[in-house]
């Protein structure tokens, strides 16, 4: 063991070095050289053995030999590295045209909410809302519903621990708007409702609504008829019709439930219409005076009329939509269609 060969043994490492051409083989150059049984750690046995008057000498050249030989493993593992990198820009074609990932559009129900928004907004309402959970008072005593009335009821509403529940339509939030502003008041209020149904083609627990609200003085049930047809007229098409049945809710007296006439078959009968040549579209009616009272309003200086719709309901007659678990089932393919 002496210095020359130290230097013979660095030169063939070198030299194996450059010569190798991926990863691997750097790896296997490194291991060979410097690994736990490469060369360098029998070296450094032999140094151990040799005359303690060249021992100095020798380790430094060992050391040396180490950090040449390590300095040569980085730069190859680099320099190969930039060739793998320079390859790949010689193969990229600048010239092709880039891959369409597609533009994301927004939810069927969004787009029913924002239609009904504007086109409510652009004859005087502004959107108002209120919280999904919900107190008693707001979702039924302000709304004229008596002590055990059956949509109180445990089976039909998701009640908290604490006694608060799931809003059960937006309506609450005619009376939260009229306990903080006096009339006049025009508002419209998109929002999430819940109900404890079983989830089926056409039911589910969790939907939208969308609630209107109008407040002055003498507003009339003719009020509610025209904005009602113009609603219809915007949302579906020129040429539907509106419709007011006679109905009941508690917190509207009198009360209706209006329909459109069908936008597919214009009114002589499909399926979509079952037939009937209408489609029920929601709830309406004029604000009960109990529930002006409730929030502070005198009856007998103002009068208004409410009404409610379904998102849900008529994003799918809009769009034909046979099942209301695609709109939230957030399938892609079916999404992109809209
Ligand atoms: N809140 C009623 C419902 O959920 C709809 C409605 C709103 C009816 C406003 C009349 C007036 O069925």
């Amino acid at each position: 063991m002496n210095a020359s060969d130290i230097t013979i043994l660095k030169e063939s490492a070198l030299a194996d070095i450059a010569a190798a051409a991926d990863a691997a083989a750097v790896e296997a150059a490194r291991v060979r050289y410097l690994g736990r049984n490469g060369r360098l750690p029998e070296i450094m046995k032999e140094i151990g053995k040799a005359d303690p008057a060249e021992r100095k000498d020798l380790g430094q050249q060992a050391n040396a030999f180490k950090n040449e030989v390590q300095a040569a493993i980085e730069a190859r593992k680099e320099s190969l590295q930039s060739d793998a990198g320079r390859a790949a820009l010689r193969d990229l074609d600048l010239t092709l045209p880039g891959r369409w990932r597609g533009l994301g559009s927004r939810h069927p129900i969004t787009q029913i909410i924002e239609r009904a928004t504007e086109i409510f907004r652009a004859i005087g309402f502004t959107v108002a809302d209120g919280p999904d959970v919900e107190d008693v008072f707001h979702n039924f005593d302000a709304l004229n519903h008596p002590e055990g009335h059956p949509a109180r009821n445990e089976k039909d509403t998701f009640y908290l621990s604490d006694g608060r529940l799931l809003r059960t339509h937006t309506s609450p939030v005619q009376v939260r708007y009229m306990e903080k502003h006096t009339p006049p008041v025009r508002i419209i209020a998109p929002g999430r409702c819940y109900r404890r149904d079983t989830t089926d083609a056409t039911h589910s627990a969790n939907f939208h609504q969308v609630e209107g609200l109008y407040v002055d003085r003498g507003v009339s049930l003719a009020d509610l008829k025209g904005d009602l047809a113009h609603f219809a007229r915007e949302l579906m098409g020129r040429e539907v019709k509106t419709r007011l049945r006679p109905h009941f809710f508690p917190f509207t007296e009198p009360s209706v439930e209006f329909d459109f006439s069908c936008h597919v078959c214009g009114g002589k009968g499909c399926r979509v219409c079952k037939h009937s040549g209408w489609i029920e579209i929601g709830g309406a009616g004029m604000v009960n005076p109990k529930v002006f009272t409730a929030v502070g309003y005198d009856p007998e200086q103002v009068t208004g009329y409410a009404f409610g719709v379904g998102v849900e309901r008529m994003a799918m007659i809009l769009y034909g939509i046979p099942d209301i678990r695609f709109l939230y089932d957030n399938d892609v393919r079916f999404l992109e269609q809209f």
